[in-house]
C-alpha cells in the first residue's frame, strides 16, 4: 500500500511515498532556512507563503523519486496538528482537494506522535508498551505507546521546548540560525564541566520538563562574564544539562511503564551527544533503543505518512 505523506507545520515542506507503513520509496523536503535566517526565528506569514510556493513541485518530485502515479496512492496523511497555523492549512488543503478529486481517504495524523513513527520505517522489532520522548523546537513530550497507533502521552513541558531553548541559548551566543545544530558544533570544543547550569526536575515523580530556568541561568551567565572568552564552554555545560534531564526523565518513565523499550524523534534527537547518553544509558538498562537517522529525526513527511498507515490499518480491522 502506497501512503502519500504530507509534512507543513512549520519551517519545511516535505512530501514522502512510504511502502506499507516501512520502505521509504520517496522523502522530498524543502527547509525555508534561508527565508527565516535573517529574523532568527520562524516568522509565520512567510513560511506559509513559502509552503504554498513549492508544495505543487515537491509532490511532483516525489511521485517520480518514488516512480509511482498518482493513481497508485492508497491513503494520504497529512500533519493536522500541533503546528504554525497558516502552515498546516496549507499542507492540509492541499491533501484534502487531492484526496477529493482523487477519491484516496485522507488520515489527520498528530506531528508529535509522527516524531516516533520515524521509528517505524526501519525494520526492526518494536515491542510493546514502549516508552517515546519527542524533543523538538516547539515540544518536549514523554509518551506511553501501547502500540504503533496508539500513544498516550505521559509528560510534558511547562514552559520552553528543549529544541527552543537550544535556540534561544544560541541566539544569545551569537550562533547561527538554526541555533541547535549551530550550538551542538561550538560545544564540541568546550568542557561540558565548566559551568554548571541548573536542572530543573520538579519534583522527584514529576515526568514534566521546565527548560526556562535553564535558559535564564545561561542568559544571566552572558550579561554577566560576557561571551567572548568560553562560548564553547558554554554551550557544552548547557547542552549537559538539558540532556541530562531527558535522560533522568526518560529513566523515570520507563520505570513507571516498566518496559524495556525506548523511542526517540524530533530534531533534538539529532544531537550527537545526546544521542550518545541515551545509548549510555540503555545499554546500563538493557534496554532497547531506537534513534531515527538524523534526517528522519528533524520534520519531514515519511514518519507522517508512516504514523499514516499504522492509524488508517488499525481503523479498518476495528
Ligand atoms: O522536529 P523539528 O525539526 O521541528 C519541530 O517540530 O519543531 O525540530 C527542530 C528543532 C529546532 O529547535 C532545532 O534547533 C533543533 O530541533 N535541533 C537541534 C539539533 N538539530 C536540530 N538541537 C540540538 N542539536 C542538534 N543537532
Ligand atoms: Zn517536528
Amino acid at each position: 500500500m502506497f501512503v502519500l505523506g504530507i509534512e507543513t507545520s512549520c519551517d519545511e515542506t516535505s512530501l514522502a511515498v512510504v511502502r506499507d507503513g516501512k520502505k521509504v520509496l520517496a522523502n522530498v523536503i524543502a527547509s525555508q532556512n534561508r527565508v527565516h535566517q535573517k529574523f532568527g526565528g520562524v516568522v509565520p506569514e512567510l513560511a506559509s507563503r513559502a509552503h504554498v510556493e513549492v508544495i505543487d513541485s515537491l509532490f511532483l518530485k516525489a511521485l517520480r523519486d518514488s516512480k509511482i502515479t498518482s493513481r497508485e496512492i492508497s491513503l494520504i496523511a497529512v500533519t493536522a496538528s500541533p503546528g504554525l497555523k497558516g502552515s498546516l492549512l496549507i499542507g492540509s488543503t492541499f491533501g484534502r482537494a487531492l484526496s477529493f478529486a482523487s477519491h484516496i481517504p485522507l488520515t489527520e495524523v498528530n506531528h508529535l506522535c509522527a516524531h516516533l513513527a520515524a521509528n517505524f520505517l526501519i525494520e526492526k522489532d518494536i515491542k510493546f508498551p514502549a516508552v517515546g520522548l519527542v524533543v523538538s523546537g516547539g515540544h518536549t513530550n514523554l509518551f506511553c505507546l501501547e502500540s504503533r497507533s496508539k500513544m498516550k502521552i505521559l509528560g510534558e513541558t511547562l514552559d520552553d521546548a528543549a529544541g527552543e531553548v537550544f535556540d534561544k541559548v544560541a541566539r544569545v551566543l551569537n550562533l547561527e540560525y538554526p541555533g541547535g545544530p549551530s550550538l551542538e558544533k561550538v560545544a564540541k570544543k568546550g568542557d561540558p564541566l565548566a559551568i554548571k547550569f541548573p536542572c530543573a526536575y520538579l519534583g522527584k515523580k514529576s515526568l514534566d520538563f521546565s527548560f526556562s530556568g535553564i535558559k535564564t541561568s545561561v542568559i544571566y551567565y552572558v550579561k554577566k562574564y560576557g561571551s567572548s572568552g568560553d562560548i564553547a564552554d558554554i554551550a557544552a555545560s548547557f547542552q549537559k544539562a538539558v540532556i541530562k534531564v531527558l535522560v533522568e526523565k526518560v529513566r523515570r518513565a520507563v520505570n513507571l511503564k516498566k518496559t524495556k523499550t525506548l523511542l526517540l524523534g524530533g530534531g533534538v534527537a539529532s544531537n550527537r551527544v545526546l544521542r550518545g547518553e541515551m545509548k549510555k544509558f540503555a545499554l546500563a538498562e538493557g534496554i532497547d533503543l531506537f534513534i531515527p537517522s538524523p534526517i528522519l529525526c528533524t520534520d519531514n513527511a515519511a514518519m507522517v505518512a508512516s504514523l499514516g498507515y499504522y492509524l488508517y490499518s488499525q481503523s479498518d480491522q476495528t
